[in-house]
């Protein structure tokens, strides 16, 4: 097994601290455009190797060869929105940094499953979708995880409870457009309209909403890293010990939801073949209905980018 992070940012420096911590490739690939970030910090994990007790071969380069053969490629690679630059701005300059990681990574490697991290997440997932020509079971985005994981600790906190019990459904677009589905959050399996009020929990989906800005109003300069990380690497577990775990993941749909071709977040099974099965779960109308116009807003960007992927 062989993974590779694009990106030595924040979010790829600590996603692949903890791929090596969970042992999960015997080679691990640190790879960024700036010289001396990847190479610093891979050894410096690989160092960490005799206390942290784990043998993960770490390499940080600025070198695709290096990714050769990867069966798993985590792209983190992207720019932070900077002072001046609309959104508009950000997704070009970010889509072209994802289009040039996928083609860099695809002259290297044949068939590996591709995990996107970076903003505006489902677009940049269609990208990578778009130009690595993989099946779309094989492209994938981290979104839904962490937004869930965010409600899920919003509920916990809230409540008292430890937060293995609290379960949360958030689908859609990554962004102001999420989709937190109440009927199937739940803690122990009892649903949490029977534990809380509907003010509150108004209140908790409208946190989970502005969870990424909550943090970036308190970093002030860049945004989370620990949380996002350690949803990619969830997600990456399920793949590589093939647990078939079932996680919200921004997937390219297929008539599911009555959304096609869009990518957009939905609970499916990951193992080790990417997505085995997307689920079609029961949604009230105001929720389908908000899943579908999230999938618009991605659709809409998507075609901003046609002299990008072209
Ligand atoms: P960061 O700025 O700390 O790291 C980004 C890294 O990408 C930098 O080291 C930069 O040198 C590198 N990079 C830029 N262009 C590159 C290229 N062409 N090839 C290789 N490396 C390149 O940012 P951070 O915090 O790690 O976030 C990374 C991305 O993930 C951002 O787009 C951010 O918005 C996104 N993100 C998405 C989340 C999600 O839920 N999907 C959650 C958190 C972050
Ligand atoms: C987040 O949700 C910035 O997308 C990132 O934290």
């Amino acid at each position: 097994m062989k993974i590779t992070v694009i990106g030595a940012g924040n979010v790829g420096a600590t996603a692949a601290f903890r791929l090596a911590e969970k042992q999960f490739a015997r080679d691990l690939v640190l790879l960024d455009v700036v010289d001396g970030i990847p190479q610093g910090k891979g050894l410096d994990m690989f160092e960490t190797g005799p206390v942290g007790l784990f043998d993960t071969q770490i390499v940080g380069t600025n070198d695709y060869r290096e990714t050769a053969d990867s069966d798993i490629v985590l792209i983190t690679a992207g720019l932070p929105r900077k002072p001046g630059m609309t959104r508009e701005d950000l997704l070009m300059k970010n889509a072209t940094i994802v289009r040039d990681v996928t083609d860099q990574i695809m002259e290297h490697s044949k068939n590996p499953i591709i995990i996107v991290v970076s903003n505006p997440l489902d677009i940049m997932t269609h990208v990578a979708c778009v130009r690595s020509r993989l099946p779309k079971e094989r492209v994938i985005g981290m979104a839904g995880v962490l937004d869930s994981a965010r409600f899920r600790s919003f509920i916990a906190m809230e409540l008292n409870v430890s937060m293995q019990d609290v379960n949360a459904c958030v689908l859609g677009g990554h962004g102001d457009s999420m989709v937190p589905v109440v009927k199937y959050t739940t803690v122990a399996g009892i649903p949490i309209s029977e534990l809380m009020s509907p003010e509150r929990i108004d209140a908790l989906v409208e946190r989970t909403r502005n969870g990424g800005a909550e943090i970036v109003n308190f970093l002030k300069q860049g945004s989370a890293f620990y949380a996002p990380a350690s949803s990619a690497v969830e997600m990456i577990e399920s793949i590589v010990l093939d647990r078939k775990r079932v996680l919200p993941c921004s997937v390219q749909l297929n008539g599911e939801y009555g959304i096609d071709g869009t990518f957009v977040g939905v609970p499916v099974k990951l193992g080790k073949n990417g997505v085995e099965k997307v689920y079609e779960i029961d949604l009230a109308a105001s929720e389908l209905e908000a899943l579908k116009a999230s999938a618009a807003i991605v659709d809409e960007n998507v075609q901003l980018l046609d002299s990008i992927l072209a």
